[in-house]
């Protein structure tokens, strides 16, 4: 259950060590409100500002917002259309944006039926997003714990975490972790009774009381399944990202979760951003607008360019590393003109 399909995808003339193999990325968190969609829309405009045919897919299929946020009136399509098999590809409805590099999958809000899709129409969901033609698929996530998100999040290979420095959404945070890592390796492990209770040791119990090593247990029982748990750890590393922060203490909370996800989860947690708390984004997001065309120099767009260098993504279709921000916020600029948010 895959969304990365490999070869074939990424045109080879172009390929080189540079540019990420890993083209689906999925953005979740656990809460609703801890700015995802503001995240997955900047995010995908990036990647088109800089030369890359981006899809950006609105999966949270209870709250649906994406059309709102970008100011698409009236969809010709959305998710519905998809879910209930009145057409057969997602590729079918793909909406078009002002930047002709982006384009949408738009979900249907507040659809009951399709916020809980049946197992089949989920795994065709996955199927059909991990077959669009882009360089990168974004995949915006509801903000639930549901086995749907769950398997959205581990079914892309690049997952976002957008988390705040608010006690209760690093709480959404670690339940989030925690649900998505041990279905993961249920999965890996589903024929070995022996570490399926293991797991669900881990999974029952609290993170005050004393823990048995989730990890060492696994890697004691064979080398099978020290194989298992290593391809488990290669490919489950989400990025965190924290957004609204107002001081430095983000920081120290940043380096805190790394030492408790590496000793209760055994993975190396990588925090990848700190985004501000800025009057800027919610101007744009109440006229609709991504802010990093709006305000392209601005303190979070300079946040957002560290996010992206630090995710290894600050590089254009030919592989041009845009090394700067300068770089970055010009090509920003000319982006915007698509999106005539000049206001004549
Ligand atoms: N960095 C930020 N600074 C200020 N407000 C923000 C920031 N990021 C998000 N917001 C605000 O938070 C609210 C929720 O954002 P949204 O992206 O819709 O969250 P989610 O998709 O996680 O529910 C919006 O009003 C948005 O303007
Ligand atoms: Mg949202």
């Amino acid at each position: 259950m895959s969304l990365n399909s490999g070869s074939g995808v990424n045109n080879s003339s172009h390929h080189n060590e540079l540019i990420p193999e890993k083209k689906v990325f999925a953005v979740a968190s656990g809460k609703g409100g801890t700015g995802k969609s503001t995240f997955a829309i900047n995010f995908s405009v990036s990647l088109a500002a800089m030369g890359h045919d981006v899809i950006l897919v609105d999966a949270d299929l209870g709250g649906a917002d994406i059309s709102n946020l970008l100011s698409i009136r009236a969809p010709r399509y959305t998710m519905k259309d998809f879910m209930s098999g009145d057409v057969t590809y997602l590729a079918e409805i793909l909406e078009n944006t002002p930047c002709p590099r982006l384009r949408l999958i738009l979900g249907g809000s507040d659809i009951i039926s399709i916020s809980n899709p049946l197992y089949q129409q989920k795994m065709r969901l996955i199927r059909n997003i991990s077959q669009l033609e882009a360089d990168y698929i974004v995949v915006d996530l509801g903000p639930d714990i549901s086995f749907n998100n769950l398997d959205f999040f581990n079914s892309a290979p690049v997952g976002f975490l957008i988390t705040q420095n608010v006690d209760t959404i690093i709480m959404g945070f670690y339940r989030f972790l925690k649900a998505a890592f041990v279905r993961r390796l249920k999965q890996e492990f589903k024929n070995d009774t022996f570490i399926l209770n293991i797991i669900n040791d881990f999974q029952n119990r609290g993170w005050a009381r004393s823990r048995r090593n989730l990890i060492g247990s696994i890697r004691a029982a064979s080398q099978e399944s020290v194989d298992k748990l290593d391809l488990v750890l290669d490919t489950f590393q989400p990025k965190l990202v924290f957004n609204r922060i107002s001081t430095s203490a983000a920081k120290k909370t940043a380096d805190q979760m790394f030492s408790f996800v590496l000793e209760n989860f055994g993975f190396r947690l990588q925090t990848v951003g700190f985004l501000p708390d800025d009057k800027e984004v919610e101007k744009a997001y109440a006229r609709s607008e991504p802010y990093v065309l709006s305000y392209p120099k601005g303190d979070t767009t300079k946040a957002f360019f560290d996010v992206l260098q630090a995710s290894g993504l600050n590089k254009t279709k030919d592989g041009e590393v845009v090394s700067s921000f300068s770089h970055y916020s010009k090509l920003l600029r000319m982006e915007a003109n698509n999106w005539q948010l000049l206001k004549i």
